[in-house]
C-alpha cells in the first residue's frame, strides 16, 4: 500500500499534515479512470503568499512552478492499479500545503456467466453461480440477480487487493411452478464515484427457468353435466404441467365404440353420440397423475326412442281394452272375461 509512504512523506518533507487552512482546490476533487486510460486534474491555489505550485506522483510530477495560480497534471495511461498524486505549495515562510489525489483505477470484468443451470423439480432447492472474471476493484463490485424484471438480491465483497480478481456469488433459490420460464441472470456494476460517470453494468446470459410439476386441472376439478338433445356435449380435461400431461379416458361400458379408442391424447372430448354415465380423464406427466370425473345425465324432460315405444305400447293396450268394454257393455254383459272379449270382436258381434 501507498498510503503510509505518502503520510509518512507528508510529515518528513513537510513537517505538516494536511491542514484546513490549505488554500489549494482540486478539480476534480477525486479521479476514477479505467486501467490503460488518460486524466488530468487542475491544482488551483487562491493565496498570493506562494514560493509556487507543484505536483508529486510515482509516475511523473510537475516541478515546482512559480508565479502561477494553477497547475495541470496529466497520466497519458494509468500503469498501475494504485495510483495517487498530491499537488502541494510552498508559502513564502517555509510552510507547506498539500492536497492529495484519490485516484481510483478500474477494470470491467473480462466475462459474467451463470454455473450450474440444470432442471429443477417443483419445491426443491437449488442454487445458481455467477462468475465474475478479473475486475477492479472489487470492493466496489456488487452482483445483482434479477429475475424477469425483479432484482432479487445484491452480493458486495470484503476485498481489499486494487488488482484485478474473480468473485462469485451463489443464488439459493426454491422452485415454483410460477417460475417456469422465467428469465434469470445476474449483473456485474462497479459502485463507483460518480455514479452517473461509472462505467456501465455487465450482464451475464439470461437463462431460462425450467420447474417440473406435475399436472393441475385448469377448470373443476370435476364436472355434472346434463344431456340435451341435438346440443354436443364438449369434456374438458385441460392441465397445466410440466413436462405437458398425457390424457387417457375412460368410458361407461355400453359406449364400445369409445371404450376401444380410449387411448386418445387429448384434453377435449366431444363424444359422436351421447350416452350417461361416468367419463374419466386422467392427466399424467414425469411428476404425477391427476384424475378427473364428468358425470353425465339425461336431462328430464329427455325422451329415449325404449321409452317412446313402451309409452306408445301402453296407450295401445289401453285403447284395446276401451274397445273391449264399449262392445261387451253393447251386448249386455257387465264382465269382461277373455273369451267374451274374443267374441265381442267386429266380425262375431252381431250389428246392432
Ligand atoms: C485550472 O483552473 C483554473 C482556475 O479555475 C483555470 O483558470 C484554468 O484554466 C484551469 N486549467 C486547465 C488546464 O483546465
Ligand atoms: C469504493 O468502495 C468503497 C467502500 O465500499 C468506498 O468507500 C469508495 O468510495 C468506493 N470508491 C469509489 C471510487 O467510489
Ligand atoms: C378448456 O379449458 C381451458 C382452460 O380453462 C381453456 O383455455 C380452453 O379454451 C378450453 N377448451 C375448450 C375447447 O373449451
Ligand atoms: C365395465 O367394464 C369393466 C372392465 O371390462 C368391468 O370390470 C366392469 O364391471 C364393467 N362395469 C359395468 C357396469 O358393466
Amino acid at each position: 500500500m501507498m498510503w503510509p509512504f505518502i503520510f509518512s512523506c507528508l510529515i518528513a518533507c513537510t513537517g505538516k499534515l494536511v491542514s484546513t487552512s490549505c488554500s489549494l482546490e482540486l478539480s476534480p476533487p477525486r479521479v476514477v479512470v479505467r486501467f490503460g486510460d488518460s486524466f488530468s486534474a487542475n491544482c488551483t491555489s487562491s493565496s498570493d503568499q506562494t514560493e509556487g505550485i507543484g505536483w508529486e506522483s510515482p509516475y511523473g510530477g510537475v516541478d515546482l512552478t512559480q508565479g502561477v495560480s494553477s497547475l495541470l497534471f496529466k497520466i497519458d495511461s494509468v500503469p498501475d492499479w494504485e495510483m495517487w498524486s498530491m499537488c502541494y505549495m510552498n508559502y513564502r515562510d517555509g510552510d507547506q500545503c498539500v492536497k492529495l489525489l484519490p485516484v481510483t483505477v478500474y477494470k470491467m470484468p473480462d466475462s459474467v456467466s451463470l454455473k450450474n443451470l440444470r432442471t429443477v423439480e417443483e419445491g426443491q432447492q437449488f442454487a445458481i453461480q455467477c462468475d465474475v472474471v478479473n475486475v477492479a476493484p472489487a470492493r466496489n463490485l456488487s452482483v445483482l440477480w434479477h429475475k424477469g424484471n425483479k432484482i432479487l438480491s445484491s452480493q458486495t465483497f470484503d476485498e481489499s487487493s486494487p488488482s484485478p480478481v474473480s468473485k462469485s456469488s451463489v443464488l439459493t433459490l426454491t422452485a415454483h411452478r410460477g417460475d417456469d420460464g422465467a428469465e434469470i441472470w445476474c449483473e456485474a456494476k462497479l459502485n463507483l464515484w460518480p455514479q452517473e460517470q461509472g462505467p456501465p453494468p455487465v450482464r451475464s446470459e439470461a437463462h431460462t427457468l425450467t420447474v417440473l410439476y406435475p399436472p393441475t386441472f385448469t377448470n373443476d376439478p370435476n364436472e355434472n353435466l346434463e344431456m340435451t338433445v341435438g346440443s354436443k356435449i364438449s369434456l374438458n380435461c385441460t392441465a397445466r404441467g410440466n413436462p405437458v400431461p398425457s390424457y387417457h379416458w375412460q368410458f361407461p361400458n355400453f359406449t364400445q365404440v369409445w371404450y376401444r379408442s380410449h387411448d386418445v391424447n387429448h384434453p377435449i372430448l366431444t363424444p359422436s353420440s351421447e350416452f350417461p354415465g361416468v367419463y374419466t380423464c386422467t392427466a399424467s406427466n414425469t411428476q404425477g397423475t391427476v384424475t378427473k370425473y364428468f358425470i353425465i345425465t339425461e336431462a328430464p324432460r329427455d325422451e329415449t326412442i325404449i321409452a317412446a315405444i313402451v309409452r306408445l305400447l301402453v296407450a295401445f293396450g289401453l285403447l284395446l281394452f276401451l274397445a273391449c268394454l264399449v262392445f261387451t257393455t253393447h251386448r249386455g254383459i257387465f264382465s269382461c272375461k277373455k273369451d267374451d272379449c274374443l267374441q265381442g270382436q267386429p266380425t262375431s258381434s252381431v250389428p246392432v
